[in-house]
C-alpha cells in the first residue's frame, strides 16, 4: 500500500476508534515489559517502536475490542520484570504480556504466566529452553541454535577449518557456542578455544588478544544486541581486522541498529540470522519505510521485528477467539499460526510454541554507501534444533 494511503487508513481508523465508546470489558490491555534503560536499552527502544508500528498499521481494534498497549521499563533487572508482570496482570488486568529484553527477564515471568494462565509472548530473548518453562509461552524472536547451526554448515563449506568461539557467558551465548561447535567439529572442523566473556561490563580486549594469538581462520561471535559496536571497536583496536581472521557469528553482533556506526571493520563479516533490514521483500520494504518514518530515521533491527510479530500473533489469536481473552484459548489459537513477516514466511510450531522461520546467510556490505547485512543464501523453515533433537 502506498504510504499516503496507509496513513489515511490509519487516520480514519483512529478517528472511528476515538469516536466510539468502549465499555471496560471491550478494552483489552496488553503489558509490554522492556529494558528502556541500561545496556540493553536499544532493545527496549526497538521493541517498543516495533509493537507501536504494528498498531499504527493495523489499527487498535481487534474483534470489536480496543487494544491498549501498556509499556513498562524493567531496567533489565529480573526481579523488577517479575514484579511488573504481577502488577500488569493483577492491577491492569493485562490479558497477554510481551517483550523481555534478555533471557533472565523472560524466565522471571514464566511462573507468573503459568499461575495466572496469561500468555507470555517472548519477542526478544533467544535461549532455546525458554518456551519449555511455561505452557503459556510462545516466541516470535528466534533461538540461538536456529541461527548458530547454519553458521557451522556455512563455515564447513567455505574452507574455514580452525575457529575460536567468543560468546557472552549466559544462556544464549552457551547455546550459540554449543550449536556452532558441535556440528562444526562433527563436520571435520576444529574449535581451538572456546572463550566466554561476562555479560556485565564486558571488556573484550584480553579475550581478543587470545584470539589473535590462536591465529584461527575465523572467530565465531555471539554478543547480545546492543553490544556489537563495543566488540567491533576492540576487534579493530587489537588489529584483528587486519590479521586475516574472518569474523563470523549469529547476526546479533552486526545488529542493524548499531551497524551503521561500526565502520569499515565490519565489512565482509558473515553472519546467519532471521532478519536483515535489507531483506528484499515488499513486506519488508513497507516495514522499514514506515518504521523509519515513525522513528526519526531509526533503522529497524531484529528486535523491532520480534515485537512487531509478537503483536501480529496476539492480533491473530484474538481474531481466532473472536475477542475472548481466555489464556488457554489464546495460546491454543497461537499454535500453528502462520503469516508473512517482514523477515519472510513464519509460523508457530504447534508442539514447541517456538517460531519456525528462514535463516539467512548474510555478508556486511555497502548499499548506497551504508553498511547492511546483505542476504545471499538461506535455509528455509528452520525449527529450533534444540527441541528437534528431543530436548
Ligand atoms: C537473550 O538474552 O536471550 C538475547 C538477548 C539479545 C540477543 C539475543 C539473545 O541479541
Amino acid at each position: 500500500m502506498p504510504n499516503a494511503l496507509l496513513r489515511m487508513v490509519v487516520a480514519v481508523g483512529g478517528l472511528a476508534v476515538s469516536g466510539a465508546a468502549f465499555a471496560d470489558d471491550n478494552v483489552i490491555n496488553l503489558g509490554m515489559i522492556l529494558p528502556m534503560t541500561g545496556p540493553s536499552a536499544s532493545t527496549g527502544k526497538q521493541e517498543q517502536a516495533g509493537a507501536m508500528l504494528y498498531m499504527q498499521q493495523h489499527g487498535d481494534v481487534v474483534a470489536g475490542k480496543k487494544i491498549v498497549l501498556i509499556v513498562k521499563d524493567d531496567t533489565g533487572a529480573p526481579d523488577v520484570t517479575k514484579r511488573i508482570a504481577e502488577e500488569l496482570i493483577g492491577n491492569d488486568k493485562a490479558k497477554a504480556l510481551l517483550g523481555f529484553g534478555l533471557t533472565p527477564l523472560a524466565l522471571a515471568v514464566a511462573p507468573v504466566a503459568t499461575e495466572a494462565k496469561v500468555p507470555e509472548i517472548v519477542t526478544a530473548a533467544g535461549t532455546a529452553m525458554i518456551t519449555e518453562k511455561s505452557p503459556f509461552i510462545a516466541r516470535t524472536s528466534f533461538t540461538l541454535p536456529q541461527a548458530a547451526q547454519p553458521m557451522a554448515e556455512w563455515a564447513l563449506k567455505n574452507n574455514i577449518k580452525k575457529v575460536v568461539t567468543v560468546v557472552t557467558d549466559y544462556g544464549p551465548g552457551v547455546d550459540a557456542e554449543k550449536w556452532f561447535s558441535e556440528p562444526f567439529t562433527k563436520g571435520g572442523g576444529q574449535v581451538v578455544e572456546k572463550i566466554r566473556v561476562p555479560l556485565k561490563n564486558p571488556d573484550f580486549a584480553p579475550f581478543l588478544q587470545r584470539v589473535k594469538d590462536d591465529a584461527p581462520d575465523a572467530v565465531f561471535v555471539f554478543v547480545p544486541s546492543g553490544f556489537g559496536a563495543a566488540f567491533m571497536k576492540q576487534f579493530v583496536d587489537r588489529g584483528l581486522d587486519k590479521s586475516g581472521v574472518k569474523l563470523i557469528g549469529t547476526g546479533d553482533v552486526t545488529d542493524d541498529d548499531l551497524l551503521p556506526q561500526m565502520g569499515e571493520a565490519a565489512l565482509g563479516a558473515i553472519t546467519t540470522h532471521h532478519y536483515s533490514a535489507a531483506h528484499d521483500s515488499p513486506e519488508n520494504k513497507t516495514f522499514v519505510a514506515d518504521f523509519e518514518k515513525a522513528n526519526d530515521g531509526m533503522r529497524p533491527n531484529f528486535m523491532a521485528v520480534g515485537a512487531y510479530d509478537g503483536m501480529a500473533l496476539i492480533y491473530h489469536a484474538l481474531e481466532a477467539t473472536k475477542g475472548s481473552t481466555d489464556g488457554e484459548a489464546l495460546i491454543a489459537a497461537m499454535k500453528g499460526a502462520k503469516w508473512i513477516s517482514p523477515r519472510g514466511p513464519v509460523s508457530i510450531d504447534p508442539d514447541t510454541r517456538d517460531i519456525v522461520q528462514n535463516i539467512y546467510v548474510r555478508k556486511v556490505d555497502k548499499v548506497d554507501g551504508k553498511l547492511f547485512n546483505v542476504e545471499f543464501d538461506k535455509v528455509e523453515a528452520v525449527k529450533d534444533p534444540f527441541k528437534a533433537a528431543g530436548n
